[in-house]
């Protein structure tokens, strides 16, 4: 089964030979493998094939390998360290053995892992990948509009059932991530000591300083790191591909950057133009807030205080607060004043109208202060980093004046 390019997984398909024929309390062997990963990709994911199975065992499982970073879609150049690099297989591991000990399906079925070898052991969704990408991107017409919004539909009731039934376990989450790897970093907040670079960004580009944008900074600060009612298994990389959607039906995969967090935080993905993904657009405002309808009425099913108009409202506006000063901290880091960055694509259908070298960042971040804004302005919170983000907003304007807002998702193009 291995040839010489593959012999170095030898030990550790080994160990999975012997972790799954303990687990299916058979000897089992694996017949054939087939490397899905593309070479530049940040892990490798492998199809094992189970030689002769049971009618109790699936035909093949998928083992996903976690490598160091290679950085292909990521945008900053600094190299992950071990410890990073163990902590985000160590949340994929735990996100999908959590979802499935509490009896959910939204993500794969989890079988085994291995800290030694560093592998998960999952089930197998499927050979071809069908995702939100397929549908989103596709050429638009009325046809194409609509079975979009049905995707997008399936995936913003996945996300609110998830989110849902993930409420009020964070102590079994808490203790599966410590059981794989008690060092494992968390994600979803923003580090008090970035507070003054924060402020420091502010005051250079619109020149703000108040105590009270300060207080706002801290209030956001606060809003990423307290659990709250609102305190949920966060997807946190929610991705067009990061699901596999078949007949109406969506899985959610790729769990490294879960953790427990502000359900919010997920839920203004579609608002905040997909923050964290390559395959990063727009959608229409008349389907953006059909899909937010969808998910908040997920959402309410267990968490009562989504029901309650103000509380909601606050919570979307701080959590686009949040995606904001993620896209500050990209500015900076990135240097995007002086310099655009076209940001990777993964891969597309052959009919798909995805333009990898349109996939600018400049207009994520003009986007994202402009939902921002909107909402802020709307609900009345934030009212200082409101002020901040629409002086920041011209300023940008007038320094990149040929950079627009970011573009709808190919398929909605024909819409106003
Ligand atoms: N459970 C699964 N079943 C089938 N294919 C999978 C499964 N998990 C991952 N894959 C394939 O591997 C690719 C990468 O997996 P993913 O978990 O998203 O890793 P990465 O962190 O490298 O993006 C997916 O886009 C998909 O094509
Ligand atoms: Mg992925």
């Amino acid at each position: 089964m291995l040839n010489e390019s593959t012999a170095h997984y030898r030990e550790m398909i080994e160990d999975a030979t012997r972790v799954m024929s303990v687990h299916f309390n058979k000897a089992i062997h694996f017949s054939e493998m087939i490397q899905l990963s593309e070479p530049d990709r940040r892990n490798v994911v492998l199809r094992l094939l189970i030689d002769n199975p049971t009618t109790e065992m699936p035909k093949s499982l998928i083992l996903k390998k976690t490598a160091i970073d290679k950085k292909k879609f990521d945008t900053s150049n600094d190299s992950e360290t071990e410890i990073e690099q163990l902590s985000r297989f160590a949340r994929d591991w735990a996100g999908i053995e959590f979802l499935e000990k509490i009896g959910s399906t939204h993500a794969p079925r989890f079988y085994a892992g291995s800290m030694e070898h560093q592998y998960i052991l999952i089930e197998d969704l499927g050979t071809s990948h069908p995702s939100l990408v397929g549908p989103l991107t596709l050429r638009a017409s009325f046809e194409n509009a609509q079975a979009a919004e049905i995707a997008l539909a399936a995936y913003m009731t996945r996300l609110g059932k998830m989110h849902a039934d993930t409420m009020g376990k964070v102590s079994l989450f808490n203790s599966i991530l410590k059981r794989i790897y008690p060092q494992a970093k968390r994600v979803h907040y923003i580090p008090q000591p970035d507070e003054s670079k924060i402020l420091e960004q502010l005051k250079l580009l619109t020149g703000d300083e108040s105590q009270e944008l300060k207080k706002e900074i801290q209030d956001i600060i606060e809003f990423a790191t307290s659990p709250s009612d609102f305190n949920v298994l966060v997807h946190g990389d929610i991705c067009p591909d990061n699901v596999y959607y078949q007949e109406s039906e969506i899985r959610l995969i790729d769990f490294e950057f879960c953790d427990y967090g502000n359900a919010l935080i997920d839920g203004v993905y579609l608002r905040m133009s997909m923050p964290s993904c390559w395959c990063s657009k727009a959608v229409p405002n008349t389907v953006l807030n059909h899909m937010e309808l969808i998910y908040r009425t997920e959402l309410k099913k267990a968490v009562l205080l989504a029901g309650d108009d103000y509380i909601y409202d606050k919570q979307l506006v701080f959590a686009c607060a949040y995606w904001v000063i993620k896209a500050l901290q990209s500015l900076h880091e990135m240097k995007l004043i002086e310099n655009e960055w076209i940001c990777g694509s993964g891969p597309v259908d052959a009919d798909s109208e995805w333009k990898p070298e349109e996939n600018a960042f400049r207009p994520r971040i003009l986007s994202r202060l402009g939902a921002f804004i909107s909402c802020a302005t709307k609900a009345g919170h934030l009212p200082e980093l409101c002020g901040a983000s629409i002086r920041l907003l011209a300023y940008l304007k007038k320094n990149w004046p040929e950079t627009k807002d970011i573009d709808l998702y190919p398929v909605f193009r024909d819409e106003k």
